[in-house]
């Protein structure tokens, strides 16, 4: 999965398949890519709904690519991610960095 921080705006969560969201009982699932809000505005949290043009949002933009490991959490339908601060459960790699 790759996570774009767009500059002036949302998160993009960039995905092989489709996610799967669960939100007061309900789930939802929605095609890839999924832009979550940045700014806080939107009125279809956690979703962008690009109110942050018009309040003149501002960020820097950066990149995360994050990588599934395979053969693990066979009994579970959930992914899971490599990262270093996560003792070795998930593996985060920087791709490209902006930030202002
Ligand atoms: S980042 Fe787009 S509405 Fe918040």
């Amino acid at each position: 999965m790759k996570i774009t921080f767009r500059e002036n705006g949302p998160i993009i969560l960039h995905t092989e398949s489709e996610l799967s969201f669960r939100s007061g009982g309900a789930e939802d699932k929605k095609p890839s890519p999924v832009k979550l809000c940045r700014c806080g505005q939107s009125s279809n949290k956690p979703f962008c709904d690009s109110t942050h043009r018009r309040i003149g949002f501002e960020a820097g933009a950066a990149e995360l690519e994050v990588v599934p490991i395979r053969g693990r959490c066979s009994n579970s339908s959930s992914s899971v991610f490599e990262t270093p601060s996560a003792r070795n459960t998930t593996r985060v790699r920087p791709l490209r960095r902006a930030l202002r």
